[in-house]
């Protein structure tokens, strides 16, 4: 609406003979007249409805009908901009906001400056010049508002302008030879792409991963896509209830992803090692990983658990009934930390959903005997730990026994993978390789807590004999003295 006003207004001015901010533009008159590529696209150009002349970028005289003086390169004239000059006539402008103010537009005015210090400012330059001037994205004649979809910055076009470059291998090579050219092959077969080759605009596209003229290198600490920055590129769209409510599906991943253990290790701790959300969907792929793929996703950073569900009765007994591998027991955004609460046939372990002492009763009594396993593991190693702690008290050397208390740790670590086996005999000697070391650690302890009692037993009587003969030498004295 307002824009009609201001497109009324400025017909007005332009059937009253005075533009806005300028004269009028003899280039264009001449140029239409030659009916010239330049002049024709600028017809419907957002500059031309807006009263910028041709004079804008080329410079010279737009009043004059003589084109020697209208074209006069000893005056402003510039004739056609290349290379770095290209951006900088559009920021003469664009990076002027008072200038931008005379034009009664409200713009953002920062782009020629997140160009400039973005990876296409920096890195993708070719002699002294950049590659990417502002012309690359937004073309020089018959630019439109970007959100107009005939754009070619708009959702549904930008992969394309992207791609121009991106997905020419001969072209990047010159630049980057290790940068992969796949992005557009890869995010067709996304949800995302797939949607956005559909006609839906809401989809993300490069920009709205990558941003647009801040654009920076992937391995930036500060890039949109960096591990630490990805979920909340994401959740802009996918946390957005409003925004996603056309397409029925959850909003909850983010809020859910902040507070799982990946999150926390993620956002919390810095630890890169964990994944972000595209660490599991793919990077341009992004789609949900479907059920075969699942465990395939999680194996990149645990494939001893994957291996070994692999090999294990669950495998085919899964594979039957569809069930996801490792998210069945897991979750997917809201993993938690392992504990042994999950194993086990109480309420709350996982097991107990399917095994019961009539439902595949074989699975039951394993995981009975399996959380009793890990229990008296557990028990025993907090006794051996005790009793170091105790010894170390008393001042006693049992550093080696210390030591070995973490082989105990280790141990359980390992147990707690063979969980995955689902094979109660694999488990039961993992465990009993904990419960042996966890035995001779708790002996060793011990042995240092008797000597400790025997040393203070034997210092006790020698400083009872001490005494005693202190006391009678003290008597003997006396009485030598006496006489
Ligand atoms: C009276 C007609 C006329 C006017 C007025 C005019 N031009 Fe031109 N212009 C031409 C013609 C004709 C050519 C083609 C010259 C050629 O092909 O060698 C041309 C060429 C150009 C070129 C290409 C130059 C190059 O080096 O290849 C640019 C850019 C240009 N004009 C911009 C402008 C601008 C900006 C204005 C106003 C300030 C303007 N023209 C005014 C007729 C005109
Ligand atoms: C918003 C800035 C801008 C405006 C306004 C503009 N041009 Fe250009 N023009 C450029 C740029 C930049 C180039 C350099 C080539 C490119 O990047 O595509 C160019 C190139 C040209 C060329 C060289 C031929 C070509 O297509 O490459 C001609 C001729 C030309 N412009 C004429 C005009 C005329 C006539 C007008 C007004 C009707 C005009 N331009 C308005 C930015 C502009
Ligand atoms: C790598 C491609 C690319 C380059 C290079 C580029 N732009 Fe953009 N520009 C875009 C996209 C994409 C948008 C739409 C942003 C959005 O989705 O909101 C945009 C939006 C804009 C807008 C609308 C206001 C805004 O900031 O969102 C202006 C004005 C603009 N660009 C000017 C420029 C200028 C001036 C330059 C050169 C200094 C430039 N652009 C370089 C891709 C680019
Ligand atoms: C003489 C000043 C001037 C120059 C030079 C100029 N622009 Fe603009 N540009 C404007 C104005 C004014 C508008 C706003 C028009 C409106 O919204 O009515 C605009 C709008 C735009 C938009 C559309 C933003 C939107 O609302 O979506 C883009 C994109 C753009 N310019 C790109 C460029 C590029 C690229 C160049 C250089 C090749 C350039 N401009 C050079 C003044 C200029
Ligand atoms: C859903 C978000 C998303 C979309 C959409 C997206 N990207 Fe990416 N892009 C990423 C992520 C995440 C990375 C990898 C970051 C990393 O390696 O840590 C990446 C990496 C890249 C890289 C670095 C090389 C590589 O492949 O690892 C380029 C170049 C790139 N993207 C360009 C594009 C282009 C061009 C498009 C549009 C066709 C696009 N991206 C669409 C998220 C996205
Ligand atoms: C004119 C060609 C061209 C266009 C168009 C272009 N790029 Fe690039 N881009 C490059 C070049 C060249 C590099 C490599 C710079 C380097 O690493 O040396 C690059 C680098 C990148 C990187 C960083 C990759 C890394 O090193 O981690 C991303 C991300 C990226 N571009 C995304 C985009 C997106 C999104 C668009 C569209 C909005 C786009 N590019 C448009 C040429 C282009
Ligand atoms: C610009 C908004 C936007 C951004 C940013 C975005 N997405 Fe999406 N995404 C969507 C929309 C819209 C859909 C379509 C939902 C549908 O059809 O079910 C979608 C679909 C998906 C799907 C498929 C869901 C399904 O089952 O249909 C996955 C997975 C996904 N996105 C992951 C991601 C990841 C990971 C990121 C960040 C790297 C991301 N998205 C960034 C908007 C976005
Ligand atoms: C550890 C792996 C993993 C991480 C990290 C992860 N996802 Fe997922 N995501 C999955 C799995 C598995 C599914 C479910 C696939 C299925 O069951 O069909 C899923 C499903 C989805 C879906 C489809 C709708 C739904 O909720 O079922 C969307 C959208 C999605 N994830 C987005 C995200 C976003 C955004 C992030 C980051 C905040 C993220 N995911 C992080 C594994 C992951
Ligand atoms: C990119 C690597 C990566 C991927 C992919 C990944 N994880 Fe993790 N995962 C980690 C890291 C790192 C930790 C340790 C976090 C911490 O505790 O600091 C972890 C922790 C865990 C834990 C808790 C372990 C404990 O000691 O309590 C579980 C359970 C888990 N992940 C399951 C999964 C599942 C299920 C998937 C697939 C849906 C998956 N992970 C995908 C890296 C990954
Ligand atoms: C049938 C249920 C079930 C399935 C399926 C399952 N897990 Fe587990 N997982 C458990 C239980 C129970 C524990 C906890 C054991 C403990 O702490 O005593 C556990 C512990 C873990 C741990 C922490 C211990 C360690 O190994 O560091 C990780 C990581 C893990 N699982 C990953 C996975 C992955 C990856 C998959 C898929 C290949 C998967 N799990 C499939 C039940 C399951
Ligand atoms: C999603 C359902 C489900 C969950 C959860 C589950 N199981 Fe199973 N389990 C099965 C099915 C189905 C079989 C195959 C039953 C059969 O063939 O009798 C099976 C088989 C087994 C077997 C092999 C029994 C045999 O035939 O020798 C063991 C051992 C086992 N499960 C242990 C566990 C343990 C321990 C847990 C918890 C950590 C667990 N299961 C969780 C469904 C499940």
């Amino acid at each position: 609406m307002i824009l009609r006003i201001r497109r009324l207004a400025v017909a007005a001015l332009i059937l009253a003979g005075t533009r806005v901010g300028m004269g009028a533009d003899k280039c264009f008159e001449c140029h239409t007249a030659i009916a010239d590529k330049p002049s024709t696209q600028f017809a419907h150009d957002i500059h031309h409805r807006a009263g910028v002349t041709c004079a804008g970028c080329h410079g010279g005289d737009a009043t004059t009908d003589d084109p020697e003086k209208a074209m006069n390169k000893e005056g402003n004239f510039i004739g056609v901009p290349k290379g770095d000059v290209i951006s900088a006539r559009c920021a003469a402008c664009h990076a002027d906001s008072v200038r931008m103010a005379g034009y009664h537009v409200v713009l953002p005015a920062n782009q020629f400056a997140l160009l400039k210090e973005s990876v296409h400012g920096q890195k993708s330059i070719s002699g002294k010049e950049r590659i990417v001037q502002c012309t690359t994205c937004h073309g020089a004649h018959g630019i439109v508002p970007v959100r107009d979809p005939a754009s070619p910055v708009s959702p549904l076009k930008i992969v394309a302008t992207c791609s121009s470059c991106h997905s020419n291998a001969t072209y990047m090579r010159a630049y980057n030879p290790a940068l992969p050219v796949d992005q557009r092959e890869k995010y067709r077969t996304s949800v995302h792409g797939m949607k956005n080759a559909r006609g839906d605009a809401k989809v993300a596209e490069c920009v709205s991963c990558h941003g647009t003229h801040g654009i920076l290198p992937v391995k930036d600490v500060r890039s949109k896509v960096f591990p630490v920055n990805l979920p909340s590129t994401c959740a802009n769209c996918h946390s957005n209830a409003a925004y996603m409510k056309p397409y029925g599906i959850p909003t909850d991943q983010y809020e859910k992803f902040t507070r799982s253990v990946h999150g926390i290790a993620l956002l919390k701790k810095n630890d890169l090692g964990a994944p972000a959300c595209n660490s599991c969907h793919g990077n341009h792929g992004a789609a949900p990983p479907d059920i075969e793929s699942v465990s395939k996703v999680c194996g990149i950073c645990h494939s001893l658990n994957a291996d070994l569900f692999a090999a294990s009765p669950h495998k085919q007994a899964f594979d039957e009934r569809h069930l996801p591998e490792c998210e069945t027991c897991h979750g997917n955004h809201d993993i938690e930390p392992a504990t042994s609460t999950l194993l086990g046939v109480s309420s709350d372990a996982v097991c107990s959903r399917c095994h019961t002492p009539t439902d595949n009763p074989q699975g039951y009594s394993a995981a009975q005997v399996m959380r009793l396993q890990i229990d008296s593991l557990e028990l025993s190693e907090q006794r051996a730990q005790a009793l170091v702690a105790q010894a170390e008290q008393e001042g006693m050397e049992i550093s080696e026994a210390k030591y070995r208390l973490r082989d105990i740790h280790q141990a359980r670590l390992e147990a707690r993978t063979t969980v995955h086996a689902f094979n109660a005999p694999r488990f039961a000697t993992a465990v009993d390789k904990g419960l042996v070391v966890s035995a001779s650690v708790a002996i060793e302890a011990q042995g240092a807590l008797d000597e400790y009692i025997f040393r203070r037993i034997g210092l006790g009587i020698s400083t009872l004999i001490i005494s005693i003969l202190a006391a009678s030498l003290y008597l003997y004295i006396r009485r030598i003295e006496k006489r």
